[in-house]
């Protein structure tokens, strides 16, 4: 099954991604990584994206419609993806459906994460990941086990993003409300809208996730 994941900036749409791949196989589509990775590697599209990103804005719709599209032509998403952070505009939206229309890939569910969102700023600004492997922490809710450790490759070096701060998360927080938000609508209407509380715990979360995606 191909799902997209929908909702604020730290509603936990990387961390259920992670874990619904780790355990049944999907892949994660973050198009959040695959443009820290383009800007990382210094590419033409990374250093266009590097100071949009950094302010909280969006990337220009084409960029990503481009980048996504290519990248579910890969063999290794045949067994099923999961769209992470795409899309994330009401364009992107079509373009999807067009694509995956031209392409014949079905999509099953789009889940949106409802929170609290006092609460993603206090999630966001105390993330942090493994270096080695991308495993997510944080601060307070979720830390390794062995402090400095990480739990999934024994990693000790850990790194925090350039946009989370509380400043940028603000930014985010806006642009989810101007340009993302209207998203909802688009899927209810095509009626593949699934609501999850993403207030509840991580792996009552996980538990929900599975049973749609199965
Ligand atoms: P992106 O990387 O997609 O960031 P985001 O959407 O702002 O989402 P986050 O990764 O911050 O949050 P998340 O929902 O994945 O939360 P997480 O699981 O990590 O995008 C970054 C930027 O790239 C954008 O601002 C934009 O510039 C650009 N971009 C990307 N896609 C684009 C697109 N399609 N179009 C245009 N531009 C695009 O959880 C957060 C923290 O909370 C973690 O520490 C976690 O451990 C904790 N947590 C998670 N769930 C719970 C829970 N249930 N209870 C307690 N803690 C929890």
């Amino acid at each position: 099954m191909n799902i997209a994941l929908l909702g604020p900036p730290g509603c936990g749409k990387g961390t259920q991604a992670k874990r619904l791949e780790d355990r049944l196989g999907y892949l994660q589509l973050s198009t959040g990584e695959m443009l820290r990775a383009e800007v990382e590697s210094g590419s033409e599209l990374g250093s266009a994206a590097k100071d949009i990103i950094e302010s909280g804005k969006l990337v220009p719709d084409d960029m990503i419609v481009d980048m996504i599209s290519k990248r579910i032509d890969e063999p290794d998403c045949q067994k099923g993806f999961i769209l992470d952070g795409f899309p994330r505009t009401v364009p992107q939206a079509e373009a999807l459906a067009n694509l995956l229309k031209e392409k014949d890939i079905p999509l099953g569910s789009v889940v949106e994460f409802s929170v609290d969102e006092d609460a993603m700023v206090k999630r966001i600004v105390g993330r942090f990941a493994c270096t080695f492997c991308g495993q997510g922490y944080h601060d307070d809710f979720q830390k390794p086990i062995v402090d400095g450790v990480c739990d999934k490759c024994n990693g000790t070096d850990f790194m925090r993003r350039a946009d989370d701060n509380e400043d940028t998360v603000r930014s985010r927080l806006k642009e989810y409300h101007r340009q993302t938000a209207p998203i909802i609508g688009f899927y209810e209407n095509l009626g593949l809208l699934v609501s999850i509380d993403g207030m509840a715990e991580i792996d009552e979360i996980t538990k929900r996730m599975e049973t749609i995606v199965r």
